[in-house]
């Protein structure tokens, strides 16, 4: 199963979210990919990805599409091992940015989703992790995807940004992906003892959006797990964190 995280919002918990959701299904047993599509690069530092071979980056499997060659690279030359057992990632690069006009005017956003459909035999899940941005890179993740999680961090931009990723997500899929579904909004940084999260979590429950059972609440120990560059099920295998982020990838679709 192909899975974007994507929110237009920044910093609601997407790279960290789309890290552990992927250790943990590798974890599982599941033969994992994460690509990094950031030029922030977050979920590649994450991983403590950074001895990577030459040219092998997310940045190269896009350029080797507008440049010329006598053999096309396959998608498995850009999957590297990470220091989780059966996680693969395509690392990040800041090279996306120069490339993003050319690919763009040159049309070539079905590219990932062609790369990611000759992966599916090797990967039972692949997880994605986006900008803050609806740009190439992201759409073109909309366009490979089976499945869209959406994390929010419970405030009300968040829940105003839904309703907009909502009708964008409507006509990519009219456009471009039909199979594409929105799987789950993922309440993260949850505070229990608020009314506000609870509130907004409430009300685009009663409004139809399918807010997943599990809330993840904020903990210190998801930013002791960024900078020991260790994914909580590795880090923290019982912490309640940790549980909550098993709870929510438990909620998901396995079929392939
Ligand atoms: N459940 C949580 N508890 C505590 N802190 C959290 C939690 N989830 C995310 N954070 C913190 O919030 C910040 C933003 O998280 P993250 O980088 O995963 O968001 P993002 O959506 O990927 O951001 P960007 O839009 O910049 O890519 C980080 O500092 C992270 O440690
Ligand atoms: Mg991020």
């Amino acid at each position: 199963m192909i899975r974007v995280l994507f929110n237009k919002k920044g910093g609601v918990g997407k790279s960290s979210l789309t890290v552990n959701l992927a250790a943990i299904s590798a974890t599982q047993g599941y033969r994992t990919l994460l690509i990094d599509l950031d030029t922030q690069c977050n979920s590649t530092a994450y991983l403590n990805v950074t001895d990577m071979p030459k040219e092998s980056s997310i940045a190269d499997l896009f350029e080797q599409t507008i440049t010329f060659h006598l053999h096309r690279r396959p998608a498995t030359d850009f999957c590297h091992p990470t220091q989780v057992k059966g996680l693969d990632i395509i690392a990040g690069s800041e090279r996306l940015t120069e490339l993003e006009s050319e690919l763009d005017s040159r049309h070539k956003i079905y590219k990932l989703r062609e790369a990611l459909d000759s992966l599916k035999g090797t990967y039972q899940h692949i997880f994605i992790d986006t900008a803050p941005a609806l740009n190439f890179y992201s759409m073109s993740a909309l366009i490979a995807a089976q499945r869209c999680l959406i994390p929010i961090d419970c405030d009300d931009f968040a829940r105003q940004g839904l309703y907009s990723l909502q009708r964008k997500i409507a006509e990519i899929k009219e456009d471009h992906n039909e199979g594409l579904q929105i799987e789950g909004i993922i309440a993260n940084q949850y505070m229990t003892n608020a009314n506000l999260p609870k509130q907004i979590v409430n009300e685009l429950i009663a409004e139809g959006f399918p807010v997943l059972s599990e809330y993840i609440g904020q903990s210190v120990k998801m930013r002791e797990s960024h900078q020991a560059k260790k994914p909580l099920i590795l880090l923290a295998p019982k912490h309640k964190l940790t549980q909550s982020l098993v709870s929510i990838f438990n909620l998901l679709d396995k079929s392939e």
